[in-house]
């Protein structure tokens, strides 16, 4: 199948199976009243509604995609602290509706953020199996959103780096590692529910079923990588690199006893044992950006996860990688930002019609 419905309880892109290819796009908001802002997001969701559904109108498009099927894009909204309040201004009314778990995220260890790419009024997340679909959707939505949103920065990724579908071979990131193996599968809905998806009894009432999104451009250090041993970039994962079974067993999928891992070792200290049980649905993906001024490779992983609660899920699961894991010495988080992902939208309806 190449469409991916777009309506339902859930916004599709997040449980949906990774596509290969990422554009991810941070917005900021230029209009001022509530009543554009909503007039911006029923634009947006129509033409999506079309895109995704892999119909483009050769009448009024900017034609790049105009022979190509849908893909499998799918199109994700975020909403971000600064729509619901900006330096104190309650721009659209909406301050009161900003949900406690959508808290700007902390200061971390080792955290290098450039604010040219962070942060952002709403986020676009476009995935698609082809890069030029993905690439046309953003481009439309801004497009359709001139004068009324400016793009603040953008990131291209390829490559899935975390599966969600365990029955496939699992993708392997920069490093040269496979990625997704502990993630939370697409179909476990026990998980989603625990997990991702926000519960009626979490609040706010518009973000039942929605998911707060947290992106980090995170670069990797691969000059320095690759002159490590097999042996000790095995055991600063805690998985072996060829199979990506944990150390000491032989498969990837075996089970395993996390506490026989490295006590620094990534898996040991990201595993759910070692964070209180709470897990993430981790979707990013690996990124090159060209080179530096110095000649090194700008690559790394756009981290992209999904979660019910990030105080109790991202913070102190990334505070404590910060601090004690070993591939900190390897990567360094360079961008991030945090978004509300509104609900599904029903037919007819729009992104965020359960809170505007
Ligand atoms: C697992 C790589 C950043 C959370 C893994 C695995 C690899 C990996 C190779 C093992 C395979 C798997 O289960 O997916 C990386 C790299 C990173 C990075 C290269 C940065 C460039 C992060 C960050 C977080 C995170 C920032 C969260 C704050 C996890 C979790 C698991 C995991 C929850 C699953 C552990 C388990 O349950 O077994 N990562 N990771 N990772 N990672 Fe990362």
């Amino acid at each position: 199948p190449q469409a991916v419905a777009f309506h339902g309880p859930h916004q599709a892109g997040i449980a949906t199976p990774v596509q290969d290819r990422l554009h991810f796009a941070a917005f900021d908001v230029a209009v001022s009243t509530r009543e554009e802002l909503v007039a911006l997001l029923v634009s947006w969701t129509r033409a999506a509604e079309a895109m995704t559904a892999g119909r483009v109108s050769a009448a009024d498009d900017s034609g790049e995609a105009l022979d190509l099927p849908a893909s499998r894009l799918t199109l994700t909204v975020g909403f971000g602290p600064t729509l619901f309040a900006r330096a104190g201004e309650d721009r659209f009314g909406l301050a009161a509706a900003r949900p406690p778990a959508l808290a700007d995220l902390p200061a971390f260890p080792g955290e290098k953020l450039d604010p040219a790419r962070g942060g952002g009024d709403l986020a676009v997340q476009a995935c698609a199996d082809d890069p030029q679909v993905a690439v046309h959707a953003v481009r439309t939505l801004a497009r359709i959103g001139l004068g009324r949103v400016s793009v603040r920065w953008s990131q291209l990724g390829y490559g899935k780096t975390s599966s969600t579908t365990p029955a496939e071979l699992t993708p392997r990131n920069l490093m040269g590692f496979k990625d997704g193996t502990g993630n939370i599968p697409y179909d476990d809905r026990a998980a989603l529910d625990e997990h991702v998806w926000v519960a009626a009894a979490d609040g706010p009432a518009w973000m039942t079923g929605g998911s707060y999104l947290v992106a980090r451009r995170i670069r990797m250090h691969l000059e320095a990588w690759d002159q490590v041993t097999r042996q000790d970039q095995e055991a600063t994962i805690g998985r072996t690199k060829t199979e990506g079974a944990p150390l000491g067993g032989k498969g990837e999928r075996d089970r395993f006893d996390p506490a026989a891992l490295p006590a620094d070792s990534h898996v040991r200290m990201a595993h759910p044992t070692a964070n209180g049980g709470v897990r993430l649905m981790r979707r990013g993906y690996s990124f090159v950006d060209g080179s530096d001024s110095q000649g090194r490779i700008d690559a790394g992983l756009f981290f992209l996860a999904y979660q019910r609660d990030p105080r109790r899920q991202f913070v102190p699961m990334q505070r404590r990688l910060a601090t004690g894991d070993r591939l900190s010495a390897y990567i360094r988080h360079v961008g991030s930002g945090l978004w509300a992902c509104p609900p599904g939208v029903s037919p007819g309806g729009y992104w965020g019609d359960t809170l505007l």
